[in-house]
């Protein structure tokens, strides 16, 4: 398949693993990279650039496809050594960023002298043309269904991808609730480029996370996550359980006067105890709907052949035949 995404990451299908927080290691970038997909490495879950500089490292020897780097902006008053961690994606060799979170427009200079093609997950259309306007190469558009941080605007996948297409120049991947073929010919058809994953992505062999987090993910149906700190606009879609019971108790009961300090206990530093260990109620964790859509764990090439199998399938037979008909 051929999409302006493909093209312009210069990979085979139109299919990103997005990044995330504990998972996105070398083996899991790698496994996407090679399968004809574009894998993604989290930057900020290598506490310092030498450490992101090591796992680049490792990514490398697993393949020889192009893969990116994850590089989330957060609002914090003490914010990580971004210029560290971007000298390392240079100095890497690595020519695809993902960014996320805060206006990434200060940090763009560095990384397209580098030559490196930045695409910026957007949970808005107004938020997709700024990235447009400031220069981004690309935008991954999240819809209200995704696991992670899906904005404070609700609008799903079915109207704010034709909502992008209508608007933007640049191209764009469909992100959030895609799992399968199905879903990669309808983020086509709704004008995107190809689509990015994340929770499907944890459910496959090579996600270097523990086996509960998989198992966790195939027994979740789509009625089982929940928005947390919505009071603290940063709102959060993770899967259910008795931490995010909790943290929705307190919610509840502080009202507008909810602190991230009194959510700290199931939020902060929770991720490799859940990732790593697989204790499932140490706190809260991304997850998104399409959950519901997940009922194995293949390997990663396995999954990927079967999604464009499926897209072309449909393409080909079940759209075509109707128009026939
Ligand atoms: C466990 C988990 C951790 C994530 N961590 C990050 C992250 O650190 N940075 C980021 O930009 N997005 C992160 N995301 C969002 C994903 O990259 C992707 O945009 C999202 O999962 C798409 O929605 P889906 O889960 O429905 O496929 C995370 C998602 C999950 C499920």
């Amino acid at each position: 398949m051929k999409t302006r995404i493909t093209e312009l990451f210069n990979i085979e299908h139109p299919i990103i693993q997005g990044g995330m927080h504990y998972v996105g290691f070398a083996e899991l970038a790698a496994a996407v990279s090679n399968a004809g997909g574009l894998g993604i490495i989290t930057g900020l879950t290598q506490r310092t650039p030498e450490l992101l500089a090591n796992e680049i490292r490792r990514c490398r020897e697993m393949t020889d496809k192009p893969f990116g780097v994850n590089l989330t902006f957060l609002p914090v008053v003490k914010s990580p050594d971004y210029p560290g961690y971007i000298r390392a994606i240079v100095d890497g060799g690595v020519r695809i960023v993902e960014t996320a979170g805060n206006n990434p427009q200060k940090w763009l200079p560095a990384m397209h002298e580098a030559g490196i093609r930045v695409i910026h997950k957007c949970t808005s259309v107004r938020h997709s043309l700024k990235a447009e306007s400031i220069g981004c190469d690309a935008v991954s558009v999240d819809g209200f269904e995704c696991g992670g941080h899906p904005g404070e605007d609700d609008v799903p996948n079915f109207i704010l991808l034709p909502r992008a297409a209508e608007e933007l120049k640049i191209p764009f991947v469909a992100s959030g609730g895609m799992a399968d073929g199905r879903s990669l010919v309808a983020a086509l058809a709704l004008g995107a480029d190809g689509m990015n994953m994340g929770t499907r992505f944890i459910a496959t062999k090579e996600a270097p996370v523990h086996e509960n987090v998989k198992q966790a993910i195939v027994a979740a149906s789509e009625l089982d996550t929940r928005l947390v700190m919505r009071p603290l606009r940063n709102t959060e879609r993770v899967l259910r359980n008795s931490a995010v019971d909790r943290l929705l108790e307190k919610e509840r009961a502080l009202g507008a006067n909810l602190k991230f300090e009194d959510i700290m206990g199931e939020v902060a530093g929770v991720y490799p105890r859940i990732m790593k260990e697989g204790t499932m109620d140490a706190g809260v964790w991304s997850c998104g709907m399409v959950a519901g859509l997940v009922h194995d764990v293949p390997s990663v090439r396995e999954l990927i052949e079967r999604i464009m199998r499926e897209a072309e399938d449909i393409i080909r037979g079940r759209l075509a035949g109707i128009l026939a008909t």
